[in-house]
């Protein structure tokens, strides 16, 4: 079978970058940094960039252009059954987070027409918790769906599957064509408006002063790694699928510093656009820039309407700027993270891509019903957090360990790359991912693991955000070990006759 390819350099560029483009930037960044230093932060950022991220997304790079398959059939091709379960684990840690990510698509779809009115009034807290996702019960249960969420939601796997139908060139390549310039283009406006704002340079001067004593901090350098992975796109399957999908003659390391680059670029910049805006909050209310800050969902959808609220003129068009950003960076990310298990299916059951994108998409698209019910955002909460932590960054882990130091394939790896890559490989290269990266990221799982792990369970204190055990147990630990569980499991079967064999230079 010929294997599907991107077009051109540029729309393989676009879509690595749309991937690592996403909510992570521009929600979870400006916070991440802010509360781990401000301009200190960019210290371990730059560290953990380019030792851990770049480093692992040419090696991501450099498997999926070499192996050209999907990240399981990638892997096995490299070092067969051994090394094929660290793919479907990598799939299954991306199945959990497009069931959720593709809800707070929707969120921020209801908020870009929401922002026109305003319709979120005064109290934009209650508004939120209350109206919009009707939070009114208790961690771990259901109540009934939120059809509000719902409907956005079922557009967003329309759209998202609608895409991926297309195929590779005409559905993802043409999508990110469309949707990263546009992108950039919004959320340029959405900048500048924002810096230049009264009080902005109020918010900038708080997000780049540099609290160096938080360097000396480990949990900032655990951040700055937690961080570089999720916006990175690493460590999830996606970059290995992608760059399988590359010509034979491709450059590799310019590629990768290119993606790093630019997805640091618009963290920046998001970074940059986000406190301007909250400095001018924070005049408004003659209050100090901390006091409105807030993380994550908080962030996004509680303070930006009451900024949208306050805004000197044209609230409804920038409010809806800022959302349709969310928007487009979001869905070229779903995008990229719902591919590699349509790959995979595809080439394990040597079944069409259409019909994998029915069987794996709609899968996904049923089981993200559960976040779009009035439990859905504990449930979000809890899932993110651990399979972010026990998911990705212990994948990333286990895979510079793997592929260094116990299937010993740094040196072919670096080989195939320098072949046909302008920036020649260094020693630097497989020193960063065999000593630098698996000694911080193994530093940080052992403290994360002892945090949750080792806590007296006799009580429902102490767990991730106060929930109880069983919850924590099972949406939380249940979900992460469920992911590496699975992902053993569906590496025992064999491949489709179409992908078993394989020849180096066919
Ligand atoms: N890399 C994607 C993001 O930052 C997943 O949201």
């Amino acid at each position: 079978m010929e294997r599907s390819q991107w077009g051109t350099r540029a729309g393989f560029i676009m879509a690595a970058v749309g991937s690592a483009v996403g909510l992570g930037n521009i929600w979870r960044f400006p916070y991440v940094a802010f509360e781990n230093g401000g301009g200190a932060f960019f210290i371990p950022y730059l560290f953990a960039l380019l030792t851990a991220g770049i480093p692992i997304l040419i090696m991501e790079f450099t498997i999926g252009h070499k192996y050209r398959g999907s990240a399981p059939l990638s892997f096995f091709r490299m070092s067969g059954k051994k090394a094929e379960w660290m793919g479907w684990w990598a799939i299954m840690v991306s199945f959990v987070i497009s069931v959720y990510y593709a809800v707070i698509i929707a969120w921020s779809m209801r908020y870009t027409i929401f922002s026109f009115n305003q319709a979120w009034g005064e109290d934009t807290e209650g508004f939120l918790f209350n109206e919009f996702l009707q939070l009114t019960v208790s961690p771990g249960q259901t109540g009934s769906i939120v059809w509000g969420i719902f409907i956005p939601l079922a557009i967003v796997w329309l759209v998202t599957l609608g895409i991926l139908f297309g195929g590779v060139k005409k559905g993802i390549e043409l999508a990110n064509r469309i949707f990263i310039p546009t992108l950039v283009v919004v959320f340029l406006i959405v900048v500048i408006r924002a810096v230049t704002l009264d009080g902005a340079m109020l918010g900038l001067d708080a997000f780049f002063k540099p609290d160096f004593s938080a360097i000396m901090n480990p949990e900032v350098w655990v951040a700055a790694y937690g961080h570089i992975f999720f916006s990175l796109s690493i460590a999830f399957a996606i970059m290995i699928t992608y760059s399988s999908y590359l010509p034979k003659k491709s450059d590799i390391t310019n590629n990768a510093f290119i993606t790093g680059f630019a997805n640091s670029g618009f963290e920046l910049l998001a970074g940059i656009g986000v406190f301007a805006a909250l400095g001018f909050m924070a005049t408004q209310a003659d209050v100090p820039v901390a006091e409105v800050a807030s993380a994550g969902v908080g962030l996004a959808f509680v303070v930006f309407p009451q900024i949208i609220n306050q805004f000197p003129g044209m609230n409804g068009l920038f409010g809806a700027l800022f959302f349709l950003s969310l928007t487009l960076a979001g869905f070229t990310s779903l995008i990229s993270i719902c591919e590699t298990y349509i790959a995979g299916i595809s080439e394990k059951l040597g079944v069409k891509r259409r019909s994998a994108v029915l069987f794996g998409g709609g899968f996904a698209a049923l089981v993200s019903i559960l976040f779009a019910t009035q439990g859905g955002l504990f449930f979000l909460d809890i899932v993110d957090y651990f399979i972010n932590q026990f998911g990705v960054a212990a994948l990333g882990l286990v895979e510079v360990i793997m592929v260094v130091w116990v299937l010993r394939k740094a040196d072919v790896l670096k080989g195939h790359a320098n072949a046909i890559s302008d920036i020649p490989l260094g020693g630097w290269w497989k020193f960063c991912l065999g000593i630098v990266t698996p000694i911080v990221l193994g530093y940080m799982m052992f403290g994360l693991i002892r945090l949750n792990v080792g806590q007296n369970f006799e009580t429902d204190t102490g767990n991730y955000e106060g929930y109880t055990n069983m919850f924590t147990l099972t949406a939380g630990v249940g979900v992460a070990v469920g992911a590496l569980v699975i992902g053993i499991l569906l590496s025992i079967g064999k491949w489709h006759k179409d992908h078993a064999q394989f020849k180096e230079d066919e």
